[in-house]
C-alpha cells in the first residue's frame, strides 16, 4: 500500500534501523524497487529527483501517477518522495502528484541563504502536511561535478551549525555530509563514523545518507548503527540495469524486442534492491 515517508522514517528511527530510498527514472525502476522490497519483505521509499523530472521532458505527473498506482498495489508499504528539489514550481506539485515528502536542496548556497530558502520551503511544506528533508554540507558528484574533497572545509556537516540549522529551519530530517559522494561507480567511500556519532548525539531529527551507492556494505551497516535512518541509493540501480543490458545486447546482437533487454535490466535492479535492503535490515538487527 501507499505509505508516507514520515511514518516509515519515524518507525525506522525508533527501531534504530533505516529505510532504503531508491531513485527511480523509468517505470522499470519503479517495478524493480517494489519487486525487490516485496521479495525482501521491507518497506521502501521511491524517490523522483528534479533531474529525473528533467529527463521526463520536465513532466512529473506521468511517472508519478505510475509510481502511485504501483505503490497502492504493493505488498509492502511504499512511500513517494521528491528528491533534490531546487525548483519551487516542482516543489508545489508534490502533494497533487501523490508525494508525502520532499528533499529541498539549497546546500549549494552559503549558510544564511540555505537557511532562509529552506525555512521558506519548510513552512510551505508543513502547511501542506508534507515531511521535508534538507541538506547541510556538500556531497558533490551531482550533475557530473567532481566529488568534493571530503576533508575540505565546509564539505562535511558541522554538528554545531547543523543543530542551529535544524532548530531554525524546522526540517523533519537532515541529509549529512560524512564522506559519501553522489554518483560513485565504485563502492569505496569511507565514512566519518566519529562525526556521525557527534551529529546524531547533537540532532534530534532522523539523519539521511546520500550517495549510498559508493558505500561498502560494512560502512552502510555501521552508518545505520550510528544513526542514519534513510539511505538514498540511485547509481547502484543504474549500474545494475545498464551492465545487464550491455551484456545482454552483446550476447544477442539480433535482439529488437525492447522487452527482452528491459526485463534483464529490471531483474538486475531487483537483485540490487534486495541486496541493499538486506544489508540495512541486518544492520538494524545487530
Ligand atoms: O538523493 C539521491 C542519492 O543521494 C543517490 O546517490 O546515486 O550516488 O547512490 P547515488
Ligand atoms: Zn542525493
Amino acid at each position: 500500500p501507499l505509505a508516507t515517508t514520515g511514518e516509515l522514517i519515524t518507525s525506522a528511527a525508533t527501531a534504530r534501523s533505516a529505510v532504503a530510498a531508491f531513485n527511480v527514472i523509468t517505470l522499470e525502476h519503479v517495478e524493480a524497487v517494489i519487486a525487490g522490497a516485496e521479495s525482501a519483505g521491507s518497506p521502501v521509499v521511491l524517490q523522483v529527483s528534479e533531474n529525473a523530472v528533467k529527463f521526463r521532458y520536465g513532466r512529473l505527473l506521468p511517472l508519478a501517477r505510475a509510481a502511485v498506482a504501483a505503490a497502492e498495489r504493493a505488498a509492502v508499504p511504499v512511500a513517494l518522495h521528491l528528491d533534490h528539489i531546487q525548483s519551487d514550481d516542482l516543489l508545489r506539485q508534490a502533494s497533487d502528484a501523490g508525494f508525502s515528502s520532499v528533499m529541498y536542496d539549497a546546500a549549494r548556497l552559503p549558510y544564511a541563504d540555505n537557511l532562509a530558502a529552506t525555512k521558506a520551503a519548510v513552512d510551505w511544506a508543513h502547511a501542506q502536511g508534507l515531511w521535508i528533508e534538507a541538506e547541510l554540507g556538500r556531497l558533490g558528484g551531482k550533475n557530473g561535478e567532481p566529488p568534493l574533497d571530503a576533508h575540505a572545509p565546509g564539505a562535511r556537516t558541522d554538528p554545531t551549525e547543523a543543530h542551529a540549522f535544524v532548530t531554525d529551519s524546522g526540517v523533519d530530517a537532515l541529509a549529512v555530509a560524512i564522506g559519501s559522494s553522489h554518483a560513485m561507480t565504485t563502492r569505496t567511500a569511507t565514512l566519518d563514523h566519529d562525526l556521525l556519532k557527534r551529529l546524531s548525539a547533537t540532532l534530534d531529527v532522523p539523519l539521511v545518507l546520500h550517495g549510498s551507492s559508493g558505500v561498502p556494505d560494512a560502512e552502510l551497516a555501521a552508518a545505520v548503527a550510528g544513526g542514519i535512518a534513510k539511505v538514498n541509493v540511485g547509481t547502484a540501480l543504474n549500474i545494475a540495469m545498464t551492465g545487464a543490458i550491455r551484456d545482454f545486447l552483446a550476447a544477442h546482437p539480433e535482439a529488437v524486442d525492447s522487452r527482452k533487454y528491459l526485463s534483464v535490466g529490471r531483474e538486475a535492479m531487483v537483485d540490487a534492491v534486495v541486496r541493499i535492503v538486506r544489508v540495512l535490515r541486518a544492520a538494524a538487527a545487530t
